[in-house]
C-alpha cells in the first residue's frame, strides 16, 4: 500500500467498532480513501457518521479495528506506540474545534511546541512567513487566555503547521468560531494549501466551508457514499441534502 508521492495517505478498507456485543457500534465500515498532496479535501456527512472517527484514524490517534492506512508510505497500522509518536510529529498536523492550546504557553511558544518537544528550533524563514500568514505578529507573546477565539485557532493552525507535516487534519476548525472569523480561518487554510503548498483534511458541516476545497467527500453511516470535484456552495448543498434523505 505505498503511498506515491502525490498521495500523502492512504487507506484501505478502515473499520471501526466501538464497544462489543450487542450495544457495539459500527462507526466506520469500510472506509477506502486517498489523500492527494498539495491539496484540501472536505469531509461532510450527518452527525455521527464516522466523520471524526475517521480522521482520528487517519492521523494515528485511534487504530481501525481493520483495515490499513499508510502515511507518507508507511503503514500505521501497525506501529508501536513510540514509533507512532514519532511519526505523528514528524508527518502529522492536527487542528481540533476546541483549539485545545496549553495554557501556561504564550502563543509563540504554542506554534512552536512540537518543535520543542522534538527538541528543534523552527526555520527562522519558514516560521516568519508562517506568523505572518496568520496574521498574529503582535499577539504571539499572549497567552490562550488573553487572546480571541479567531486569534486562538490561528495559534492552533500554525502549530499544525510548523513542522510542516505532510498532511494536516483539522476537525471542525470553523465549528467554534463566529460566521466572520471562520472565513478569516477558511482564508488561512486555503492560503496554505496554495502558498504554502500543503496538504490538508477538513471536517465541516457547513458547505460554505466545503466550496474552498478541492474535493468534497461525504460519510453516511460509516461510509463513503459521494465525492464531489471543485463544487460550488449550491452543489455541496444540494448533495447533502440528498444524502440526508437517503
Ligand atoms: N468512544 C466512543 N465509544 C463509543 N461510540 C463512539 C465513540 N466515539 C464515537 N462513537 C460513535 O461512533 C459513531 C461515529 O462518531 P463520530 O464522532 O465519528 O461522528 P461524527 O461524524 O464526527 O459526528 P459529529 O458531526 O456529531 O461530530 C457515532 O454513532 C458515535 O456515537
Ligand atoms: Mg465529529
Amino acid at each position: 500500500m505505498e503511498a506515491d508521492n502525490a498521495t500523502v495517505v492512504v487507506a484501505r478498507e478502515v473499520t471501526r467498532r466501538y464497544g462489543e456485543g450487542e450495544t457495539a457500534v459500527d462507526a466506520l465500515r469500510g472506509v477506502s480513501v486517498e489523500v492527494p498532496r498539495g491539496k484540501l479535501t472536505a469531509v461532510m456527512g450527518p452527525s455521527g457518521s464516522g466523520k471524526s472517527t475517521l480522521m482520528h484514524i487517519l492521523a494515528g490517534l485511534d487504530k481501525p479495528t481493520s483495515g490499513s492506512v499508510a502515511i507518507a508510505g508507511k503503514e500505521i497500522t501497525t506501529l508501536s506506540d513510540s514509533d507512532l509518536t514519532k511519526l505523528r510529529r514528524e508527518h502529522i498536523g492536527f487542528v481540533f474545534q476546541f483549539f485545545n492550546l496549553l495554557p501556561m504557553l504564550d502563543a509563540g511558544e504554542n506554534i512552536t511546541l512540537p518543535l520543542s518537544i522534538a527538541g528543534e528550533k523552527p526555520d527562522p524563514g519558514y516560521y516568519d512567513q508562517l506568523v505572518a500568514a496568520v496574521g498574529l505578529g503582535d499577539r504571539l507573546s499572549h497567552r490562550p487566555a488573553e487572546l480571541s477565539g479567531g486569534q486562538q485557532q490561528r495559534v492552533a493552525i500554525a502549530r499544525a503547521l510548523v513542522s510542516r507535516p505532510d498532511v494536516v487534519f483539522a476537525d471542525e476548525p470553523t465549528g467554534n468560531l463566529d460566521s466572520h472569523t471562520g472565513h478569516e480561518i477558511l482564508e488561512l487554510l486555503r492560503h496554505s494549501v496554495e502558498q504554502l503548498g500543503q496538504t490538508i483534511v477538513m471536517v465541516t458541516h457547513e458547505a460554505r466551508a466545503a466550496a474552498i476545497a478541492d474535493r468534497v467527500l461525504y460519510l453516511a453511516d460509516g461510509l463513503i457514499v459521494r465525492e464531489l470535484a471543485g463544487a460550488t456552495q449550491h452543489e455541496i448543498n444540494e448533495a447533502m441534502e440528498e444524502i440526508a434523505q437517503a
